[in-house]
């Protein structure tokens, strides 16, 4: 048989399959299940708007991946006739394109392909330095996990938040180095980058799962960014918690002020709309500050920004609050850079210049007592300070920046190039390491403790 006759064979059995495949499916709506009536109308809007496409796919993939058919059917994306064809199918010349069973088809589904149909979201998502996190190859921190970790651990490790480049075989399949891979800024084979998948759980699409705070924590989450732990911790967390299920979490539409007031989670600041802003899908749009840098900068346009992001505070609490509030965090941010992240910063460059320590990083101890400083527990003082959460901004923060700065740093600079810290330490916010406590100082603590526990401290 010709190749044209195996296919129209082929196609004539799979013609008679769909048939059986749709007749059992219709029994199984009309044979007087447990099923309401909503759930049973539900189910055949959802295959009268299913597309002929779509109809093959299922006749397979209803059975061999019933998990993944019956997430797609409970989406809005079935309702609308937003199929497995809509999503898989390709253009035969996509790098990832492969021919199956008649049909061109790709499994990554790329913001390319969601901005078809989504185009506000895909531009918003792009623009954002999530769909940049891939790009991270030139970073300090890849070295590290690349080369003194080791690449096994880059591959499930950073990759799997900032995204792999995916990398395609010969056959059309995926390399193991780089797929499976759900990372927010994967650089996907069409050329663009970013994964919608890295938020938004497939097969379902769900907005009630997606506006969750624990979507962003995969991610946002652990010793270098603890943005999910400081959330928990604040009093926003805490009313989450008890109020979710007044908060409409699936809603269309899902307007701070309108559709819930109890408590903001993650997306409501940082994406949500209010009365005044659409929602965006570029996270950055309301931060003054970059908090995640050796040294805090202000961000372009920093006051535009904080304006919006004060929108959202101010349909919950009254402006002088939030402007107190922002005073109390630009001033704990200065501290940080001021006190610490510059002066740390300055005492590596007059080693690095002085010869005392070479340019290959991390093969010295004070290489790691300063990326601890600034990327560990300096971050989390930050995060702390912006998102209400006074245990990182003290015991997990500022107590560990202090440690690690006053009895680290200086003295391993010190042994490796003796006086190299004098001026710094001259300074008046560091003067009490060399002058210590008054006379009058001590006497205070003493007769604190001795007036709250008696006497004997
Ligand atoms: C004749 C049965 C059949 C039909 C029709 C079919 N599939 Fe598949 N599909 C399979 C099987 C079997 C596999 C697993 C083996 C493979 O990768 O080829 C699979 C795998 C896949 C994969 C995953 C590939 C991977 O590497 O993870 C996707 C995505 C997919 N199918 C989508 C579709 C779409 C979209 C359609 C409809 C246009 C469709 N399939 C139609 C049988 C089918
Ligand atoms: C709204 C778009 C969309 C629709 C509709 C859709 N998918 Fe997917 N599918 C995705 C995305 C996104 C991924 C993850 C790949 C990625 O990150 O790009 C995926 C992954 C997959 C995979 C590979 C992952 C795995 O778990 O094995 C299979 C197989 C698959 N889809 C099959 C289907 C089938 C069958 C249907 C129809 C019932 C379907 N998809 C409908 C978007 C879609
Ligand atoms: C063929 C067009 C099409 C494609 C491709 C598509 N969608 Fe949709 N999507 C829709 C339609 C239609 C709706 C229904 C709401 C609307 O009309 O905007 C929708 C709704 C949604 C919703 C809201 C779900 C809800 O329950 O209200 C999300 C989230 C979503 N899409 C994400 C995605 C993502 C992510 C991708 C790519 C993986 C994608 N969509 C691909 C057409 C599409
Ligand atoms: C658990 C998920 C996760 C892992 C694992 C992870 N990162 Fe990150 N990374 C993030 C998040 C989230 C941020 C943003 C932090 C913030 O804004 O506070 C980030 C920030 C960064 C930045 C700063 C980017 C900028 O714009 O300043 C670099 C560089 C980086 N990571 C590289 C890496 C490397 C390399 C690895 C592996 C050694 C890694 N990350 C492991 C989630 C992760
Ligand atoms: C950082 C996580 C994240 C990523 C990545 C993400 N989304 Fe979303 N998406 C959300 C959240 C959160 C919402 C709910 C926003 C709301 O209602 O306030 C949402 C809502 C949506 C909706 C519903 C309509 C709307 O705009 O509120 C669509 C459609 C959508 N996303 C498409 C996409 C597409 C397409 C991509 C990839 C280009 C994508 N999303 C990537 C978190 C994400
Ligand atoms: C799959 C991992 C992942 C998920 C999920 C994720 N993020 Fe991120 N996010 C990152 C990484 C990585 C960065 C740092 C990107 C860079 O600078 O290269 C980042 C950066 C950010 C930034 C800083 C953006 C800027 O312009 O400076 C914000 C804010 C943010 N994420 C919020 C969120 C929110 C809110 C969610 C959930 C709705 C979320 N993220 C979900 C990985 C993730
Ligand atoms: C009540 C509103 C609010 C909530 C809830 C919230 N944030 Fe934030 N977030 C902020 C503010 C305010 C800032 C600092 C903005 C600035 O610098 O102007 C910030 C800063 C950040 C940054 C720092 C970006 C950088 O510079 O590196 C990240 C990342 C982030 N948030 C992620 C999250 C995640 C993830 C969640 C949920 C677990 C969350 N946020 C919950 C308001 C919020
Ligand atoms: C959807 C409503 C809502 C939004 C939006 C909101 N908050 Fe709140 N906020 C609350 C609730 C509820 C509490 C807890 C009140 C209580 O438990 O007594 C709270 C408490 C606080 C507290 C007191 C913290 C403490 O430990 O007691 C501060 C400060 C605060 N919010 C600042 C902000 C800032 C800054 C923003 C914007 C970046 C913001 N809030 C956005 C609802 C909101």
């Amino acid at each position: 048989m010709s190749d044209k006759g195996k296919r129209r064979t082929f196609f004539t059995v799979l013609a008679i399959f769909i048939g059986i495949a749709s007749m059992l499916l219709l029994s199984s709506f009309s044979g007087g299940s447990n099923d309401d009536e909503k759930g049973k109308l539900r189910l055949e809007k959802v295959k009268a708007a299913t597309s002929k496409n779509t109809k093959t796919c299922l006749v397979c993939h209803e059975n061999s991946q019933p998990g993944i058919v019956e997430s797609w059917r409970q989406s809005t994306h079935a309702e609308k006739g937003v199929g497995c064809f809509e999503c898989h199918g390709a253009n035969a010349s996509d790098p990832d394109a492969f021919d199956h069973f008649g049909s061109s088809v790709s499994v990554i589904v790329s913001p390319k392909d969601c901005g078809k149909c989504h185009a506000k979201e895909a531009k918003e998502f792009l623009a954002s330095y999530h769909a940049k996190a891939g790009e991270v190859l030139g970073s300090l921190d890849n070295y590290l996990g690349e080369v003194v970790e080791g690449i096994s651990a880059s591959v499930s490790g950073c990759q799997q938040c900032h995204g792999s480049k995916v990398e395609v075989n010969a056959d059309k399949t995926f390399s193991a180095e780089t797929w499976p891979n759900f990372g927010i800024g994967r650089i996907n084979p069409d050329g663009t980058s970013g994964s919608c998948s890295a938020c938004h759980s497939r097969h379902d699409f769900s907005l009630k799962q997606v506006r969750t705070p624990d979507t962003c924590g995969k991610c946002h989450v652990g010793p270098d960014h603890p943005q999910i732990e400081i959330y928990n911790e604040s009093k926003h967390g805490i009313a989450f918690k008890t109020h979710q299920e007044e908060m409409n979490m699936d809603s269309e539409d899902w307007v701070v002020g309108e559709d819930y007031t109890a408590a903001p989670t993650c997306a409501t600041c940082h994406m949500g709309a209010t009365e005044n802003q659409p929602s965006t899908h570029d996270v950055g749009t309301r931060l003054s500050w970059n908090i995640r840098a050796a040294i805090s900068f202000k961000t372009k346009n920093s006051d535009e920004k904080r304006k919006e992001m004060k929108d959202v505070c101010l349909t919950c609490h009254k402006p002088n609050y939030i402007n107190n509030f922002y005073k109390q965090y630009d001033s704990g941010i200065e501290l940080y850079n001021e006190k610490f992240a510059k002066p740390a910063k300055e005492i590596l460059n007059r080693l690095k210049k002085a010869g005392k320590i070479d340019p290959t990083p991390f093969n010295e101890k004070i290489e790691w007592t300063y990326f601890y400083l600034w990327h560990h527990e300096g971050r989390r003082a930050r995060n702390g300070l912006a998102m209400l959460g006074p245990d990182y901004v003290q015991w997990h923060g500022f107590y560990e920046i202090a440690e690690r700065f006053y009895l680290e740093l200086i003295s391993e600079a010190e042994e490796l190039m003796p006086g190299v810290t004098k001026d710094i330490l001259a300074k008046p916010e560091h003067k009490w390491l060399k002058s210590g406590m008054s006379k009058e100082e001590r006497e205070k603590v003493i007769d604190y403790y001795s007036k709250r526990y008696g006497k004997g401290e």
